[in-house]
């Protein structure tokens, strides 16, 4: 029997060489040339290309709905990421640090899922062992897991074509390989292939599949960024490994929204769900502190109210600190030009630091007020007092732009007992909509808001 001949395709303009290279021949690219599986004649009878005979136009209206079937998993706060429960059919993939709680997370999940559906861990990553080692301190030890230590692609279908699991994990996908390929588990190539072969796996039986994914040093899925484009719905686990709060965010939702945030607490006995997290990451301080203001941020589809911190102070080098966690960086140095130009206030000889109080990842402009002035508050080393809250977009020109679900935010704040509301004027409350014992500062200009904030403190 002739081998399967090899062939190496660049990534960058998609041409196949039959020999390596350090640079592709046709484009000029260096180091774009990978390993791809080998053109089999029965490509067009798979999982896309098999309504090839039977393909004809339709109009819209008459596409038969069928009804997506959804299954809870039994973890609110998985099924409100997921976009309302499992998809049957659809494939997750899970990215996020290492000793996050990614296989303890979807250990949990399976446990509580198996009671209705049967479903399959395979581990590629932990022995048996530790596996069962986990679910046992879970005290998932007798809910029925069937379990997989394999590594090939091939066995794993194979034998999950006779298990027939409606719900799949595989952790990770980083450790599984295709015979097809000769290069290293891990590899762009070996990544994408295997993962291919569990998607059309996955489409054909109607298994739902979770893939589990590794993060690079810059934070994307390692390797595969082609693998954001294979799947249904790509979550990332935000967080710190260290800190007890995590959350999952969807970044890809064929089936929900996305941006759609869950909240969880690492305890002794795995990830709880937080299933009101709006006031966790405040950190009440005692007496009012320089530097701290609440924003009330919505992430996903409900108002949760977190604590911007900033430091600023003389700075001893040529090319003084910006550093922003929780935030974008970009945006803090537009800020504080921002503030240079249309406040008056310079910070070019201050090192700046900004952090969002419990490793929340803030992605809404929502928050610009807040790090405006929890900055401002520390560079005149004045603390603003606790009662107060501030949203609001800021512009190049000065202008502070009003913010969706306004309020939302207001009434959630509100509850939580703060008092005083610094907004952009845009999101001021109609007359009958006004909020009891809540004084309302409007704002249009980022000098109105500076000095809304210099009278406050
Ligand atoms: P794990 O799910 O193994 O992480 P990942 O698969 O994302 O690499 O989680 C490991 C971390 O979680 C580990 O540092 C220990 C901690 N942990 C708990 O605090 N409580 C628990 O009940 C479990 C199972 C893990
Ligand atoms: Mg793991």
């Amino acid at each position: 029997m002739a081998k399967a001949k090899i062939l190496y395709v660049c990534s960058g303009c998609g041409s196949s060489h039959s020999k390596w290279a350090g640079q592709c021949g046709d484009c000029g690219d260096w180091n774009t040339l990978v390993e791809s599986a080998p053109e089999t004649g029965d490509k067009r009878s798979g999982f896309a290309g098999k309504s090839n005979t039977a393909a004809h136009i339709q109009q819209l209206e008459d596409v038969k709905m069928e009804a997506e079937t959804r299954t809870g998993t039994g973890i609110s706060e998985l099924d409100r990421v997921l976009g309302g429960g499992l998809v049957h059919g659809s494939v997750t993939l899970i990215g996020g640090d290492p000793g996050i709680g990614k296989s303890t997370l979807l250990t949990q999940t399976l446990a509580a899922i198996s009671s209705t559906l049967p479903s399959l861990y395979v581990t590629g990553e932990e022995s048996l062992q530790q596996v069962s080692l986990r679910a046992r301190r879970l005290g998932l030890a007798e809910k029925g897991l069937q379990l997989l230590s394999e590594t090939c692609v091939e066995s794993i279908i194979t034998l999950a074509a006779k298990a027939k699991p409606r719900v799949m994990v595989i952790d990770s996908i980083q450790t599984i390989y295709t015979e097809t390929l000769q290069s290293a588990p891990g590899g762009v190539a070996q990544v994408r292939e295997s993962a291919a072969q569990l998607v059309r796996f996955a489409k054909h039986t109607g298994t739902a599949l979770f893939l589990v994914g590794h993060v690079t040093k810059e934070g994307t899925l390692a390797g595969p960024r082609v693998l954001e484009h294979m799947v249904d719905t790509v979550l990332y686990f935000e967080g710190d490994s260290g800190e007890r709060y995590r959350m999952i965010r969807a970044v890809k939702n064929r089936f929900g929204a996305v941006n759609e945030l869950g909240v969880f607490a690492m305890t002794e006995e795995g990830l709880k769900t937080v299933s009101n997290p709006s006031a966790i990451f405040l950190s009440r301080h005692e007496k009012p502190v320089p530097g701290s203001i609440v924003t009330v941020t919505r992430e996903g589809s409900r108002p949760m109210l977190v604590e911007v911190q900033a430091l600023v102070d003389d700075s001893h080098s040529p090319n003084p600190r910006r550093v922003s966690l929780g935030m974008d960086a970009n945006r803090l140095n537009m800020l504080l030009a921002v503030m240079h130009r249309h406040g008056g206030i310079a910070m070019y000889d201050q090192d700046v630091f900004i952090n969002v109080v419990g490793g929340v990842r803030l992605t809404e402009t929502c928050a610009d007020t807040a790090l405006l002035l929890a900055a401002l508050s520390s560079f005149r080393d004045k603390p603003l007092p606790t009662s107060i809250f501030t949203f609001g977009e800021i512009g190049l020109a000065g202008e502070i732009r009003p913010v969706s679900n306004g309020q939302e935010r207001l009434r959630e704040a509100a509850k939580h007992g703060f008092k005083t509301a610094i907004i952009p004027k845009a999101n001021l409350p109609r007359k009958n909509d006004a909020i009891d014992d809540l004084a309302i500062i409007p704002v249009q200009r980022i000098s109105e808001l500076m000095e809304a904030a210099i009278s406050l403190g």
